[in-house]
């Protein structure tokens, strides 16, 4: 009970953080500009309004990924389909890729490749986050590889970008709540640090699992970060199994 009262409190005070340093942002701008709005050129006020934008997206997005995180235990929101996820992965590479128009993407998948047993949106989900955040933390310009196959009774997914080194002992700590590593990649782009720990849980529920590795490049400054992602094949005992416990 103690330490669920600990985890309460430290949750709710990196999310006042969290809040906090956004909202601040949109009030210093506007103050600035409601105070000396005569003496601003336009290319300041479009600048301050620029400001007030991306910090307001900031806040959307961390709401969003917050009400996600709330909703990752609840019973019955997971809906069970064979699906195929060349198309999905194809579908995120191509809004991911409207997003960070300079990054590049690679998908190689055999023309056969068996369904998953999944949910398709959630499934998405965790496409979107993993393929994001290797168009995110990458150097611009660079390539994320997508590669799926099949393996024994699972598909194998994985995302290698270039990316700033991941200490072993960081490999499970950018799975747990608000975890962010602070280098020049990451300090550049926003984020909640709640992506992965979303990713992990709804691949977990699904029965699948998840991990990194980091691997240094020769002549490189950067490492391969590889996202390996293990999800289930649609297996009949599985289904039953599923089916029984809703
Ligand atoms: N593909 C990647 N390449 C390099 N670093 C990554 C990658 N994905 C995640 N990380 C690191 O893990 C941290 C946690 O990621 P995530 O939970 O998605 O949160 P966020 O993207 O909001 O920071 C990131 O801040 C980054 O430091
Ligand atoms: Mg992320």
């Amino acid at each position: 009970m103690e330490n669920q009262e600990q985890n309460y409190e430290d949750f709710i005070s990196t999310v006042s953080h969290e809040l906090r340093t956004p909202l601040t942002s949109i009030r210093g701008f506007s103050q600035t500009m409601l105070a000396s709005w005569d003496k601003l050129d336009d290319e300041s006020k479009k600048k301050f309004i620029k400001i007030i934008e991306e910090q307001s997206l900031r806040l959307i997005n961390l709401v969003e990924n917050m009400l996600a995180v709330t909703k990752l235990h609840s019973k019955n929101i997971y809906i069970f389909n064979e699906t195929n996820i060349k198309p999905l992965i194809e579908q995120t590479i191509t809004i991911v890729k409207s997003k960070y128009s300079s990054q590049k993407f690679d998908f190689s998948c055999p023309e056969k490749l068996p369904n998953i047993f999944a949910d398709k949106d959630k499934f998405q989900q965790i496409m979107t986050n993993l393929i994001e955040n290797s168009a995110k933390y990458s150097p611009e310009g660079s390539t994320t590889e997508i590669a799926a196959y099949e393996q024994g009774e699972s598909v194998i997914i994985c995302v290698t970008n270039l990316g700033i080194h991941i200490d072993k002992d960081d490999y499970d700590k950018i799975f747990t709540k608000f975890s962010r590593i602070d280098n020049p990649l990451t300090r550049k782009v926003q984020g909640s640090g709640l992506g992965l720990y979303i990713t992990k849980t709804l691949t977990e529920k699904m029965g699948g699992s998840i991990s990194v590795k980091s691997e240094p490049v020769a002549n490189s400054e950067y490492d391969r970060i590889t996202f390996t992602l293990s999800m289930p094949v649609k297996n009949i005992e599985e289904q039953a199994r599923i089916k029984c416990n809703q």
